[in-house]
């Protein structure tokens, strides 16, 4: 099958054995070749949808549609075949490098060339560089010391690698970067944004920065969707999507002015750092931990002096 279309319609939803209504009367669509992200704060019912659109609980009022069908009337099989979907807690398998990669995609058959293009397409190059053994590591120490374990971010690479080797007409990603540092989110975004082109894709992210990538955004609050449009026409409503946008780019204004102050505050004190180094006076260490120069002015100190500091190694962390 084909995805090309995904419907939430007037969907509702608790999960068993709960009185709580995780979901209340959602209703949107993902068109075709669209990017749509979901977005709320933690517990608003983003990945419920996602759980109920691969049919791993079903809906209790409304239904969820393919390409116009109810996902109740296909085969459960051809449903999940159909998308290739990063689980905000996908598990990382006990297995060598490459079978953690084709478990995605039994039936493909062209090999190691794929399973590698995956892995390097996801960020996770650096992981088979390192790998003793290549695509036959095991990443686990346990049935073998040349094993290797993996930090969390490293398995969300791997996580991501499978999600792009299986081939799929639909993309489907829960907090995709959600544990990779800055360099690795930014390729990944770059990645993404070529890999699925011409797919129709649904994604959950709390970093906005990455929401840009959408066509479409989804607000959720408390299981209901509380806006929907394009991030210009959300930014420009000035409701939830926009606080927290502006939340976020508080933050990183707070952030660069800090480092723009202590810059200042550098230049300001150049005169009196000038005595400092050339006293080379104790108070002067912690002078440079506060500015962004530090580097730069660990050069101009007596190596004797350097050595202490860097002997002190925090002080530069
Ligand atoms: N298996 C479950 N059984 C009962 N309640 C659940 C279950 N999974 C999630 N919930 C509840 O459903 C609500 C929505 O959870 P969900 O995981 O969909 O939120 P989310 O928007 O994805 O949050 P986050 O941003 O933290 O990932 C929460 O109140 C959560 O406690
Ligand atoms: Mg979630």
């Amino acid at each position: 099958m084909t995805v090309e279309t995904i419907a939430f319609d007037h969907v509702s939803f608790a999960y068993p054995g709960t009185g709580k209504q995780v979901l209340q009367d959602v209703s949107f669509q993902v068109g075709k070749h669209e990017r749509v992200a979901l977005v709320g704060l933690n517990g608003s019912g983003k990945s419920t949808l996602i759980k109920l659109l691969l049919r791993l609980y079903d809906v209790n009022k409304g239904a969820v549609r393919i390409n116009g069908t109810d996902i109740r009337e296909y085969r459960l099989q051809d449903l999940r075949r159909s998308f290739s979907v990063y689980f905000q807690d996908d598990p990382s398998y006990r297995f060598n490098l490459r079978e953690n990669i084709t478990i995605a995609d039994m039936e493909r058959e062209d090999g190691d060339t794929a399973v590698i293009r995956a892995i390097r397409d996801s960020g996770a190059g650096e992981i088979l560089d390192r790998a003793p053994a290549g695509l036959d590591t095991f990443l686990t120490r346990l049935f073998d010391n040349q094993g290797m374990e993996l930090s969390g971010g490293q398995y969300q690479k791997l996580a991501l690698a499978r999600t792009f080797y299986r081939r799929h007409s639909a993309l489907i990603l829960d907090e995709p970067s959600s544990n990779l540092d800055p360099r690795a989110e930014h390729n990944l975004f770059l990645c993404l944004d070529r890999f699925s082109q011409g797919k129709t894709v649904l994604f959950t992210s709390h970093r906005l920065t990455n929401v840009s990538l959408a066509n479409r955004v989804v607000v959720l609050e408390n299981g209901r969707i509380l806006e929907d449009g394009t991030q210009e026409e959300l930014l420009a409503h000035g409701g939830r999507y926009a606080e927290l946008f502006r939340y976020q780019q508080e933050r990183f204004q707070a952030e660069t002015n800090r480092a723009g102050n202590n810059r200042l505050s550098y230049d300001r004190c150049r005169p009196v750092l000038q005595i400092m180094i050339s006293l080379q006076s104790p108070p002067f260490v912690q002078i440079i931990y506060n500015t962004p120069y530090r580097l730069s002015l660990l050069h101009s100190l007596k190596p004797s002096l350097r050595n202490l500091i860097i002997c002190g190694g925090s002080l530069f962390c």
